[in-house]
């Protein structure tokens, strides 16, 4: 069987954001993001030959092997959505959007305060999901890429608060940073993702 390779997706590196500068993104695409990219397959190709025998829940490699390949597979795809959703063309969020934060949130701005809380409350993520297993919209917040998540749910909008995300920019301080990336958000990929979600729930919907 082949090994899988994870392809590091250079045309989602966005430019000329406002409030968070190229260097920033350089910076996290470059190191971050293909460091993750390029561990998951090193991971990849030597999982063929880890010695299955010697399997051990205090120290084996397969299970170092098997918690990295989850910890860099979800950063190489969350770091994916994260570009994807950021772009400087200050997108209007369409109203099939709003629609669903109204009914999920309460409003916009109720929606942006909880987003903002968790982002400021968690290490590593605050991430704006579609839960299919009750068919709406939820925050939910991570301190690493692999952990925190709740299952049958789809990913909408991730926000990454690691400070590799923002100290070239902001130093120590999180929260201009937070006001930067909301104003970045792509509403136009967040209706694609929230659209896909939706028809998946409807076939996904228990009898
Ligand atoms: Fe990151």
């Amino acid at each position: 069987m082949a090994v899988e390779t994870w392809e590091v997706k250079d045309k989602l590196k966005p430019r000329g954001l406002d409030g968070i500068s190229d260097q920033q993104i350089d910076y996290h695409f470059n190191v971050h993001y293909k460091g993750y990219v390029t561990k998951l397959n090193e991971i990849w190709s030597k999982l063929p030959d880890v010695d299955l025998g010697k399997a051990n829940q205090n120290y084996s490699d397969l299970r170092e092997m098997k918690l990295e390949e989850s910890f860099n597979y979800d950063g190489s795809m969350l770091h994916e959505y994260y570009f994807e959703s950021l772009s400087k063309e200050h997108v209007e969020m369409p109203a099939s959007v709003k629609e669903q934060i109204d009914k999920d949130f309460g409003g916009y701005d109720n929606f942006v305060k909880l987003f903002k809380a968790v982002g400021t409350a968690f290490r590593g993520w605050a991430h704006l999901i579609f839960d299919l297993n009750y068919g709406k919209l939820r925050i939910i917040g991570a301190d690493i890429h692999s952990a925190g998540a709740i299952w049958n749910a789809l990913m909408i909008l991730p926000l990454d608060v690691y400070e590799h995300a923002y100290y070239t920019d902001y130093g120590a301080m999180r929260a201009p940073y937070l006001d930067a990336f909301m104003k970045n958000v792509n509403w136009k990929v967040v209706e694609k993702r929230l659209a896909r979600a939706k028809r998946t729930y409807e076939a996904f919907k228990k009898e």
